[in-house]
Parts: C-alpha cells; structure tokens; sequence
C-alpha cells in the first residue's frame, strides 16, 4: 500500500477516502508541521497532501525518493518548487475553481470594507469613541460607478469582474493576454493603476509577480484609490506600500496576503489607520475549504493510481 502523509489534521469524513486505499499519517500538532517532520516524514512517502505554510524545495524533494504526488490544498502552489518537481516526475495536484468565487467574494468584502472605511468606524464604536452623527466623518469611496482595475486575469479575476458588473462598475484588466471578455478592457499595468479607483490584485505570485506593486506602480495610483490584495503577499513591496499609506499617496489598503506571513502583532502596517489586514482568509468559508480539502484528497488518489488527477498543476498554465 502507497504511504501518504497529511500535514494538517483534515476531517475524518475527508480523509476517509484516502484511508480506503493508502496508509495515511497525519501531523496534528498545532500550526504548520515543523520542516524536519515534514522533511524525514516525505522521505518515506509516496504521496504528500499540503498546504501553503510548508516549504517544498529542492533539499526537501531531494530526500523524498519514493514520492510521486504532491497535492496541495489551495490553489497557489508557490510554495513548491514546481520546476523541480516536473524534473523529478513528481506530479502535482492543487485546488483551482472550487474556490473561484469564494474569493471573489472575499475581494468584493475587502474592498467594500476599505473603500467605505467599515473597519474604522468599527474600531471607534468598540473604543468607546462614538459620538454624534456628522457630516462628514469617516467618508470613504463608493463602489458603484467606478473604476475598477483588476491586475491577473484568471479564474478568480474573472469571478472579480463578474461581481463588478452588478455595481456598474467599469472593469480594467493586466494580464500576461488578453482575454475574450466583452466587459473589461485589457490594458497595460501602468495605465490600470493610473485610471482605476479601486485596484484589486488577483495574480498568482512567479518571478514575474513577485514586487509588482512597488514605489512607482504606487505613485501611478490615485490619491484616493484603494489597493485590494487576495492573492499573495509578496507581489508588493511592503516598505513602500507603508510609505504610500503614511503619506497618502493612496487612499487605503485591505490585505487577506501579507509579506511577511503572518504579520508580527508590532509590524508597522498594522499601526496604519488607513490599512485592513485579515489573515488570509480569502477562500475560508466553511463549505468551500470542505470543497478544497475534498479535491485535494481525490487529487492525490488519482495521482497514486495512476489517473488523470482531477486538478493537476501545469507549469505550462
Ligand atoms: C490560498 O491562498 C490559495 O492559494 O488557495
């Protein structure tokens, strides 16, 4: 029988149909399992079912000479040195379309929170700092009849513009190609930053992503846009997105990703009024991360039998 190992505890129900066909351990200790269990435990494995807190890299792969299958239970698989494991045959499995318009949804909560300063009026009631109504206190953007740039056109992008249409929004969008979308406009990065009022970051994160929110994409932006991130941290740069809310050189932020992951409770991005932070939460309802954890278990199965996994990784997209 295959041997697999789980990096996280998952739900009996979930892992039940892995149990029928391979001998599975499972970490369930607290958090992320530590890298030298990770390590010694894929060393004797022929199948891994991860997630995006372990490190998959050369050392790691280097050591694992009975793996065939990893499959990871998100849709982001930067985590993996892919490249590495196309050149040990070492198939890979992750979550895309499952949960697509989770977050999206999740982008359209954020950005609803920034623009409209939800998160700020919601720490002064609970500060004891509510006073009488005013005018003009705590106004923020609207949604609806704006302009929204969206950079990465993928699955998620996508379910992002869908969203937008409803609140009349008019739909700009950089990618690597354009794509067949009578509704949004494919425009390069420079001019999506520069005419949006609101930008959200859907772009999986590869060498070509990684900083491309920076000083001079920032200064492009409006003063009074927002910056919206469900993708992955590391596609801005941190110090300068500080330096952009501090100045207000853009209006405010709302991150589900950060870099560095998690945010040490004195970093100085969550001293910014002006910056919403959430940890990561972009697909976390309860019926789709069931969804994701079923995928990657049916992944894996078919993976170490053989069969085309349902939600194979291609390196080539
Ligand atoms: C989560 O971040 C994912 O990539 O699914």
């Amino acid at each position: 029988m295959d041997r697999v190992y789980v990096t996280r505890e998952l739900p009996e129900r979930l892992i039940d149909p892995l149990r029928q066909v391979t001998d599975v351990a499972m970490w369930d200790g607290d958090g992320p399992v530590p890298n030298d269990v990770l390590v010694s435990e894929t060393s004797t494995a022929d199948g891994l079912l991860c997630m995006i807190t372990d490190a998959i890299g050369p050392s790691l792969l280097a050591r694992a000479s009975y793996l065939r299958v990893i499959s990871q239970m998100a849709v982001g698989v930067d985590n993996i040195d892919t490249d590495e494991c196309s050149r040990r045959g070492i198939l890979v499995g992750h979550t895309p379309g499952v949960l697509t318009e989770t977050v999206a949804d999740s982008a359209f909560a954020l950005l609803g929170a920034a623009a409209r300063r939800l998160f700020e009026g919601e720490r002064e009631v609970r500060s004891g700092k509510w006073g009488p109504w005013e005018p003009f206190h705590l106004t923020g953007g609207d949604l609806h009849n704006t302009t929204l740039g969206i950079v990465g056109m993928g699955r998620i992008g996508s379910a992002i513009a869908r969203r937008a249409a409803g609140y009349e929004m008019r739909v700009l969008y950089s990618s690597p190609t354009s794509k067949d979308l009578p509704d949004a406009d494919h425009v390069p990065l420079k001019v999506l930053l520069g005419e949006s009022d609101h930008v959200v970051l859907s772009a999986s994160l590869n060498v070509a992503t990684r900083g491309l929110i920076g000083a001079s994409e920032l200064r492009l932006m409006r003063p009074t846009a927002y910056l919206v991130n469900v993708a992955r941290g590391p596609l801005v740069n941190t110090a300068d997105l500080i330096e952009a809310l501090l100045s207000g050189r853009i209006a405010g932020a709302a991150l589900d990703v950060t870099d560095p992951e998690p945010l040490p409770p004195d970093h100085p991005l969550l001293s910014l009024p002006n910056c919403l932070v959430v940890p990561h939460l972009g697909s976390a309802s309860v019926r789709t991360r069931n969804a994701m954890a079923a995928l990657a278990v049916e992944n894996l199965i078919a993976g170490l039998e053989g069969w085309s996994m349902p939600a194979g990784f291609s390196t080539a997209g």
